[in-house]
């Protein structure tokens, strides 16, 4: 690959998804996207550098896709899930406990681990939530993992990552070598592709955003450009939740890390997210959460 192919992938990256390359990635660039051209019938990356040039779409979905990491697991580093139960929810529940209503935007969910173990967590809560209207909203880049998701087939290896046994046996069925999460939960997520360089805000506005681990590939001011499109989609008294490596300090302002809750940001200014335009478009399917 020559310099100048290597630069025409990056800035190809960066405009599609995001990924923000340094210039020293060609090792990557080589390993995820030779064996692409090759299955393509391609004699290399300078023959798929022409043809995405030539804007072949299907080629230039597979080529964002084969460079997104999808590395996830259930109950991810832990403590967000905590929080989730024993501080996010709880303050949902007081709060909107006049139109018991709760909306969950899981913004880079991969392959269903991260909503379907909020799932989880809000069916452990049980009582609490009996008769509430629940919707999760999971969307991602890739077709490829929300395809996955929607099935909720998972392997011995990834039910095993992250996964008390307890809640397997609860919420899984195994079928030969995999583990099909059951159809309650399933029927609790919504799941669409979504970019999230481009406009969300057909979505709407929700009172916890999950968006882990997704703009650590990205850079400072893509970053800033989606934390403030975030800020006008979530209620002013709403919770953003980012991964461990991920910060809104220095970037912006439109949200404030909660104190002793890593992780955890609330939006800053609850005019912001009044001057959000109006939910258009959207059905919203949500799951009433039944008795145990
Ligand atoms: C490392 S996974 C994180 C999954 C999950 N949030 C977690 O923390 O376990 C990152 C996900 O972000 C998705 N992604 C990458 N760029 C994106 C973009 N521009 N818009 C939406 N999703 C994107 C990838 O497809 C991938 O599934």
């Amino acid at each position: 690959m020559t310099p100048t192919e290597y630069e025409y992938l990056r800035k190809f990256l960066k405009d599609n998804s995001g990924l923000d390359l340094s210039a020293d990635k060609q090792y990557l660039i080589e390993s995820r996207l030779l064996p692409l051209a090759r299955k393509a019938g391609l004699s290399g990356i300078p023959e798929l550098v022409q043809k995405l040039q030539s804007g072949s779409r299907a080629l230039i979905t597979d080529v964002v896709e084969a460079m997104t990491t999808n590395e996830t697991f259930f109950f991810r580093d832990k403590v967000p899930f905590d929080h989730f139960r024993d501080t996010i929810v709880p303050e949902i529940i007081k709060a909107r406990a006049g139109r018991r209503s709760v909306r969950i935007w899981c913004a880079a969910g991969s392959t269903g681990q991260e909503p379907y173990s909020l799932a989880m967590c809000l069916k452990e809560m049980g009582a609490a939530l009996t008769g509430w209207r629940v919707e999760i909203i999971a969307t991602d880049l890739s077709q490829e993992v929300l395809e996955k998701a929607k099935a909720g087939i998972y392997s011995q290896f990834e039910v095993q990552r992250g996964l008390p046994i307890q809640m397997l046996v609860k919420y899984f069925k195994q079928t030969g070598e995999t583990w099909q999460i059951n159809p309650e939960l399933r029927a609790m997520i919504q799941h669409r592709q979504l970019n999230l360089l481009h406009d969300f805000a057909q979505l709407g506005t929700f009172d916890v955003i999950f968006c882990r681990n997704v703009l650590i590939y990205f850079d400072q001011e893509t970053k800033i450009n989606i934390f403030n499109r975030l800020a006008r989609q979530i209620e002013p008294d709403g919770f953003l939740v980012l991964g461990a490596a991920e910060t809104v300090v220095g970037l912006t302002d439109t949200f404030r890390p909660i104190p002793d809750r890593r992780g955890l940001y609330k939006p800053n200014d609850p005019r912001a997210a009044a001057a959000k335009p109006a939910l258009a478009g959207v059905a919203p399917r949500m799951a009433v959460m039944a008795g145990r």
